[in-house]
């Protein structure tokens, strides 16, 4: 073979191989925040996990939409874990691909989800940039306490396309400090610095001139408590009756070494639910080496915040306070709550209702990442879960304020907020009338388009909207939160301080421990059925979205969000007659969402 002839083969073959790899996912830049400290050294390893395509997405989507809307033959027959199982699990075509390419290029992977739709794989750096045509690099982070090592593009080779939809850690950057919560209140307490401008002050003031404010609503100054919030929706106080079956259970998630104390726990009860033996606990779950340190200065506010509202709001309900490990160096929240939902697929009985005050700005997690973790939060509620998650707190840019970098007007929205297949709990504050809470998030999804329950909602807000708002935001996207609750003001117990906390993190407890109590009510007047797995409320959405459970919670038409033209004072959205992308569809009104439930 001539010297020419070689060169010919090589380029063929450089050719055949550039051919061969189909860019899957890239961006510009990193967000805001992160930068780049040059390539990561060649013989770093990088664990990549693999996400390998479930074989009918599509099937489950369209399962799940029968069994949790209304009037369905279906309705709320809930799937096991086989059957979920049966859809998520990836068709034996996409293991042989993905088996073949790694025995091909000497990777040894592990299979870490119950449905084998996600493997692990360790591979030296250079060995990654050439498999996936990527440029690993190391970014730091000024919240970050190491770098962390991205690529801004990934590539598969094409024997992998449509068998693989997510190789993590790629092109994902999620931000470190990832709780929607903000403190109301410095700590040790009693000092309170909120503004006596502030709605919430301006909402307790109203309560001098006996306008129907429950006279519970004050604690302390600006502050309130459980039996507020109770008096507000009419939450009933008397244990539930039911649980004792163990069926129906409430799960609060603990990331980034939040930890919940049970010393505070009971002197929380002791105060602010007299009426409850303040022995009233939890059960604590661990993940992935996850611990609940109770030494005093090791509370976490975002675990107690969770964890006392859940228990002191849903009485009698067992809660489970489920700690994750593994989350404060790498700093990425996504192992974490992956690992959360193949706990939860693995599950015979899973916990009826889930509380998570955590998330980020969806752009960041991209749109393969969220897509994966959005058809595995389906396969969760597909179980007969209701799965709550805080909308968060950063008005339209984001899930904090992010209004620090920026440097456009477009509005960030908020994953898993904007996954159809969860439902989102904003934040409300005041009480004659209730009103927005300006800090919630909401807004449309730049990656899901909106789900069929909520198009006529969403249509109706955009007809509403002043102005086109072209380039604003996307009006084809799915819209959230898709309810609210109050959530400013909310006095906690944290190394034995009082504080107040604020942010839809204190909305989604909330609001779940309603859910919780009204499936303790159909397992009440129903407990045979329960007992199958049937009549808990599951999946809410569609049912949310029905003029049935409408009926059942306060629309919220006043006050407006913050965030618009990149400043947190300039404001964005106002809330509407309807759902509106800042409080949803509005807060429960106990016993007229129980009848809609029952009916
Ligand atoms: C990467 O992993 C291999 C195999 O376990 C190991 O031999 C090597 O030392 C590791 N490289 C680094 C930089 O730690
Ligand atoms: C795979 O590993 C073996 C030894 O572990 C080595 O001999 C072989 O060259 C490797 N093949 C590739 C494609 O890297
Ligand atoms: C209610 O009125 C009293 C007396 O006028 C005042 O001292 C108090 O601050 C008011 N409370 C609130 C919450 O504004
Ligand atoms: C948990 O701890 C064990 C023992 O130290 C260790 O082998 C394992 O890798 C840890 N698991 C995680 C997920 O950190
Ligand atoms: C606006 O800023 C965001 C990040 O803050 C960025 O992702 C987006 O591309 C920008 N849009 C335009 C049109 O420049
Ligand atoms: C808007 O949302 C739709 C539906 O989810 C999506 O297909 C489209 O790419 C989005 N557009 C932009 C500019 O993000
Ligand atoms: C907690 O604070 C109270 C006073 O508010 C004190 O009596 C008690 O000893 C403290 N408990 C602990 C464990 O520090
Ligand atoms: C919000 O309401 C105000 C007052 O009615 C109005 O001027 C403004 O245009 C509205 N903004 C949006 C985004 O709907």
């Amino acid at each position: 073979m001539g010297f020419k002839q070689l060169i010919q083969i090589i380029s063929l073959l450089t050719v055949v191989s550039a051919n061969s790899l189909v860019l899957h996912e890239t961006r510009p830049a990193a967000p805001a925040g992160f930068t780049s400290q040059g390539a990561a050294s060649a013989d770093e390893n990088v664990t990549l996990r693999v996400a390998l395509k479930s074989n009918d997405v599509a099937g489950l989507q369209a399962k799940l939409m029968s069994i949790s809307t209304p009037g369905s033959a279906d309705f709320r027959q809930w799937l096991t874990a086989d059957e979920v199982k049966s859809y998520m699990a990836p068709s034996t075509a996409t293991v042989s691909a993905f088996t073949s390419f790694a025995s091909a290029n000497n990777l040894t992977h592990s299979v870490i989800s119950p449905h084998g739709d996600w493997l692990s794989m360790t591979l030296p750096v250079s060995h990654a940039n050439t498999l996936f045509a990527a440029d690993f690099q190391k970014f730091t982070h000024e919240s970050l306490t190491e770098p962390i090592t991205r690529t801004l593009s990934v590539s598969l080779p094409s024997e992998l396309v449509g068998h693989v939809d997510v190789l993590h850690p790629t092109t994902a950057f999620i931000m470190p400090n990832a709780r929607f919560r903000t403190r109301a209140a410095a700590s040790p307490a009693r000092k309170f610095t909120m503004n006596t401008n502030s709605r919430i002050a301006r909402g307790l003031a109203k309560r001098n001139d006996s306008s129907g404010v429950p006279a519970s609503c004050t604690v302390d100054a600006f502050l309130i408590g459980p039996a507020c919030i109770q008096d507000l929706y009419g939450i009933p106080t008397a244990p539930a009756t039911a649980s004792s079956t163990g069926k129906n259970t409430l799960l609060v998630t603990g990331y980034q070494n939040e930890f919940a104390n049970t010393a505070d726990l009971k002197s929380f009860l002791q105060q602010y639910r007299p009426d409850i033996s303040s022995d009233t606990t939890f059960t604590l779950q661990t993940l992935d080496n996850g611990t609940n340190s109770q030494i005093p200065d090791d509370a976490g506010p975002e675990a107690n915040l969770d964890v006392q509202y859940s228990i002191a709001l849903a009485t009698g309900i067992p809660v489970e306070f489920l700690s994750v490990g593994g989350g404060t160096t790498d700093a990425d929240l996504f192992p974490e709550m992956l690992d959360t939902i193949t706990y939860l697929q693995a599950l015979e009985t899973p916990p009826t209702v889930i509380t998570t005050s955590y998330g980020d700005n969806e752009g960041n997690f991209g749109p393969t990442l969220a897509a994966k973790m959005c058809d595995g939060y389906m396969s969760i509620s597909a179980r007969g879960v209701s799965n709550l998650f805080a909308s968060g707190d950063g008005g339209v840019r984001g899930g904090h304020d992010n209004h620090f970098q920026c440097s456009n007007n477009t509005f960030i929205p908020v994953f898993p907020g904007t996954c159809a297949y969860i439902t989102s709990v904003g934040s409300t504050q005041d009480f004659t009338p209730q009103t927005v809470a300006p800090f919630s998030s909401g807004g449309f999804s730049n990656f899901f388009p909106v789900p069929q329950f909520q198009a006529a909602a969403a249509a109706a807000f955009i007809r509403g909207l002043p102005g086109d708002f072209a380039g604003i935001f996307n009006k084809s996207g799915r819209g959230f939160p898709d309810v609210s609750f109050a959530g400013t003001g909310f006095t906690i117990i944290e190394g034995n301080f009082t504080t107040g906390q604020s942010g839809t993190s204190a909305s989604s407890p909330g609001f779940a421990a309603v859910v919780s109590l009204i499936n303790d009510r159909q397992e009440t007047s129903c407990p045979a059925l329960l007992a199958a797995g049937k009549p808990v409320l599951g999946f809410l959405n569609p049912w949310l979205y029905s003029a049935g459970a409408q009926a059942g919670l306060t629309d919220i038409t006043e006050g407006k969000n913050f965030g618009g033209a990149c400043s947190p004072s300039v404001v964005a959205f106002n809330a509407t007659k309807g759902w509106d992308p800042i409080t949803g569809l509005g807060t429960p009104v106990f016993d007229k969402l129980l009848a809609a439930a029952m009916a």
